[in-house]
C-alpha cells in the first residue's frame, strides 16, 4: 500500500488526477471504476481541466460506478448517475454510452443486479477503482456486517450513513434506504485502487481500516489485503495515523 500526504483537499484531488490521468494516457480504453460523494468532486473538476488542456482524452474510456441509491431514477437530483453527469460525463468526452450506473428503478432488484454483474463481467473488470470511504467505514454502500460481500447486491443502509447523506435531500424521509452497491469482491478485483480521503472526521476510521484487524465490522479494512492501493489523504485525514 502506498500512501501519498496531501496539503489539503484540493492537494488530495490534484495529486489523486495526476495518478490517473497517467493511467489514462497509458492505457485509454481502460475501465474506470468511478465514486461519488464529496470526496471525489475535486478530482473530477482536475480531471476536467486536464481534458480542457488537451492532456487527457476518454473518448475510448469506460466506466462503472460503484452505487446507486434504489428508487431514484437517473434524472433525479440525488441519484448517482445525476450526480456523475453533472460533476464529470458532461464535462469530457467520454461516450455516455460507455458509462454504467446501477439502475436505481423497477421492482425487479434480482435483475438489475443480474444486469451490472454482467456488464462488469463483459467489460473485464476494474482496471482503477476511485474509492472514497464513508465514516463508518463503507466503501461503496458496503455497510459493516458480518461478512464480506461479493458481488452487486442491495443494501440496507446504516443510520449513520442514512444521517451523513440525508442532508443531500430536502427532507431526510426523501432518501431511499437501500441502494445497489457493488461487491467487496468486485473491488477487490480491480487491478488498482485509490483511495481518497480528505478531512479531520474521517481521521480515526481511516486510521482503523489501514492499520487495524482486517475486518467486516469495518468494511475498508479489506484494502489492506489488495496488492496495489494508492491511499491519496490530505494532512487532517491522516492526522490520526502520524
Ligand atoms: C457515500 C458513497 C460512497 C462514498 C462515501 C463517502 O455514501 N456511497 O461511495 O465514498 O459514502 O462519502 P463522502 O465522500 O461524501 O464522505
Amino acid at each position: 500500500m502506498k500512501i501519498i500526504k496531501a496539503s489539503d483537499y484540493n492537494d488530495m484531488s490534484q495529486k489523486a488526477a495526476d495518478i490517473l490521468a497517467e493511467i489514462v494516457q497509458t492505457k485509454p480504453d481502460l475501465v474506470m471504476g468511478l465514486a461519488t460523494g464529496s470526496s471525489p468532486i475535486g478530482l473530477y473538476k482536475c480531471l476536467i481541466e486536464k481534458y480542457n488542456q488537451k492532456l487527457i482524452d476518454f473518448s475510448k474510456a469506460k466506466s462503472i460506478n460503484l452505487d446507486e441509491y434504489r428508487g431514484l431514477s437517473g434524472d433525479h437530483n440525488q441519484s448517482y448517475r445525476y450526480f456523475m453527469n453533472i460533476n464529470f460525463f458532461d464535462h469530457v468526452n467520454i461516450n455516455t454510452g460507455n458509462t454504467h450506473v446501477p439502475n436505481g428503478l423497477g421492482d425487479d432488484p434480482e435483475k438489475n443486479i443480474s444486469d451490472y454483474n454482467t456488464i462488469i463481467e463483459k467489460l473485464g473488470g476494474i482496471d482503477v477503482q476511485i474509492l472514497g470511504m464513508g465514516h463508518n467505514g463503507h466503501i461503496g454502500f458496503n455497510e459493516p456486517a458480518d461478512f464480506f460481500t461479493k458481488k452487486t447486491h442491495l443494501v440496507n443502509l446504516q443510520e449513520s450513513t442514512i444521517l451523513a447523506n440525508s442532508v443531500y435531500f430536502e427532507k431526510e424521509e426523501d432518501m431511499p434506504r437501500q441502494a445497489y452497491t457493488l461487491g467487496i469482491q468486485n473491488i477487490m478485483y480491480a487491478k488498482k485502487i485509490i483511495l481518497i480521503v480528505s478531512g479531520k472526521a474521517k481521521a480515526d476510521i481511516l486510521k482503523t481500516a489501514l492499520t487495524g484487524h482486517i475486518t467486516p465490522r469495518v468494511p475498508g479494512s479489506i484494502l489492506q489485503l489488495h496488492s496495489d492501493v494508492i491511499v491519496v489523504a490530505d494532512v487532517d485525514a491522516m492526522s490520526s495515523l502520524i
